[in-house]
């Protein structure tokens, strides 16, 4: 259902841009959102409402704009160790398996696509950084990507409110990695200094770590992908994974019927492995899973 106050040409306008610059498309009970949603990018640039914004990203080739009007209809939601039992299950078996393949380089590569505002890599960078014995001497590069701007600039700066700091995040963790501030909670510069972020769109800009990465997190993003989009992503996906490498997805996803880029891991559980992964493994004899 479209809004009252705006023509509905107005809202096909700001779907597309949306849809063009991220693939991301609005789900019917998104789109009543908009207005709301863009708001505060009116308020800051002086616009009287929906149909006047429109004009104006048509008029003005503001870069500033776009990129405003782009990132406040995203959906940014994420916490610390959302879906906790994932980071468990990682801990004790992925991780695991990881440290193994990887003895001989050690080299453990992440990558979280759709990272939001950071949330989800400093979740794995405190777990990571608590296995510190069995870590030492590997490089261990965890890169969070984004196609917000906004949501990276949050990201590499580390603090979050009172609300954000107490989802998902255990008390103990907060006091070991954060400091509180004036303005929020503060990720500690020994947390920082292990995530690297960059703003990019996972479907058209150059993936980063190419073939290396071992863990991919890619959750909660695909699935306001249509279909095309989501196995065009797959595909960036399998670019960047590792021959031996794991794809996590968020709740509600599946490579079911979207890819045959992926298929479950027959050893871990929840996990997601390179089509390709079961012929090369050259110990695939060997299973960790519980
Ligand atoms: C709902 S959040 C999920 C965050 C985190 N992965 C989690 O599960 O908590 C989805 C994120 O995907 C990002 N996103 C959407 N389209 C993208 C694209 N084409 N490339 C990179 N990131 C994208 C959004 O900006 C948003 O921050």
């Amino acid at each position: 259902m479209m809004g009252a106050a705006a023509s509905e040409s107005a809202y096909r306008v700001l779907m597309g841009v949306l849809e063009s610059r991220t693939g991301q498309t609005l789900s019917p009970n998104r789109i009543w959102r908009i207005e709301m949603s863009l708001k505060p990018v009116m308020q800051r640039h002086g616009i009287a409402d929906l149909d006047a914004l429109v004009a104006a990203l048509v008029t003005s080739n503001s870069r500033q704009l776009l990129d405003d009007t782009v990132d406040a209809m995203l959906n940014n939601e994420t916490f610390f160790y959302r879906e906790h039992s994932v980071f468990d299950d990682i801990a004790k078996t992925a991780l695991e398996y990881l440290h193994r393949v990887n003895l001989r380089e050690r080299r453990l590569t992440i990558w979280h696509c759709g990272v939001s505002t950071g949330q989800e890599a400093y979740s794995m960078a405190m777990l990571l950084a608590e296995q510190d014995s069995k870590w030492a001497g590997w490089r261990v590069d965890i890169v969070g990507t984004d196609v917000s701007y906004h949501a990276i600039s949050r990201a590499r700066v580390g603090l979050y409110s009172q609300f954000e700091i107490q989802r998902g995040l255990p008390v103990q963790r907060m006091v070991r990695w954060f400091d509180q501030t004036e303005a929020g909670w503060l990720a500690k510069a020994d947390l920082r200094r292990r995530v690297d972020f960059s703003v990019q769109n996972m479907l058209t800009d150059r993936p980063p770590l190419g073939g290396s990465a071992d863990l991919i997190f890619c959750r909660n993003l695909l699935l306001y992908f249509s279909l095309p989009m989501r196995q065009k992503a797959f595909a960036r996906l399998r670019a960047v994974a590792a021959a031996q490498s794991f794809l996590v997805l968020g709740a509600g996803e599946t490579v079911l019927g979207q890819t045959d880029q992926f298929v479950a891991s027959p050893r871990l559980r929840g996990l997601y492995e390179p089509a390709d992964q079961q012929v090369r493994r050259p110990d695939s004899s060997r299973s960790i899973a519980a």
